[in-house]
């Protein structure tokens, strides 16, 4: 088992609810989770995820954008919040702030993101029209660290939902959001654990994969006798 000075110390990156951050927060408290989250930091002091980190007691700290004048200079100060909480490893969780190459860099196979679509399906925003408008019958969520160009970067992991007739974006983001929470402590648990880490810019697993049923999108079915 490990001893919780080997629990990687994570920094969790929100600009809003904070649903993700959440369920980090939850698995982190896990005796046997190889992470501990250490900080959350907004960069907008209005995001309902600050309140939601405090009463889970953990240090919270608002980094607004808007009083840098700069992206490097927005980037120096959280760059210093990171260090001075001992950061091994950086969660974007609702992030919604492009980050330049130099924070990118710093933060090599140390940040992860979460992204509401199967990457590279519909990197971006409004990922859960877009994928009712394709008429795509799995959609899902991915875990990736981060690079330089948007929702790009090795995968970690991913989960895939059903979409059904009648979704609408709300439905099928809701079926997402739920899939997204199991997901993230899962691909964290990968990465803080040692079991996943980047090779060649691909996710290598050093634990045996369980191989999962297929999920199929209309589900199988025979016709019914006439
Ligand atoms: C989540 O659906 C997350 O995947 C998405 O923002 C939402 C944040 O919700 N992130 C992105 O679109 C990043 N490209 P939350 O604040 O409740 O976790």
């Amino acid at each position: 088992m490990l001893t919780p000075t080997a629990k990687k110390r994570v920094a969790i990156l929100i600009s809003g609810r904070g649903s993700n951050m959440v369920s980090l927060l939850e698995a982190a408290r896990a005796p046997d989770y190889p992470a501990q989250i250490v900080l959350v930091v907004s960069n907008r002091p209005e995001a309902a995820g600050l309140e939601r980190a405090r009463a889970a007691g953990v240090p919270t700290l608002a980094i607004d954008h808007k009083q840098f004048a700069t992206r490097m200079a927005f980037e120096a100060k959280l760059h210093q919040a990171l260090l001075d909480a001992r950061t091994d490893l950086v969660c974007n969780a609702g992030f919604m702030r492009m980050l330049t190459g130099g924070f990118v860099d710093r933060w090599r196979d140390r940040q992860l993101n979460i992204h509401p679509s199967l990457l590279p399906a519909f990197p971006g925003l409004d990922t859960h029209e877009r994928a009712l408008g394709e008429g795509v019958k799995v959609h899902g969520c991915t875990v990736h660290f981060v690079r330089l160009e948007m929702d790009t970067g090795p995968i970690v992991a991913q989960a895939a939902v059903p979409v059904l007739p009648g979704d609408t974006p709300e439905s099928l983001g809701a079926r997402v959001l739920e899939a997204e929470h199991r997901l993230y402590p899962h691909a964290l648990r990968l990465v803080a654990s040692g079991a996943a880490r980047v090779v060649n810019e691909t996710i290598e697993m050093v634990v045996p994969n369980v191989v999962p049923k297929t999920l199929f999108s209309p589900a199988l079915y025979s016709a019914p006798e006439t």
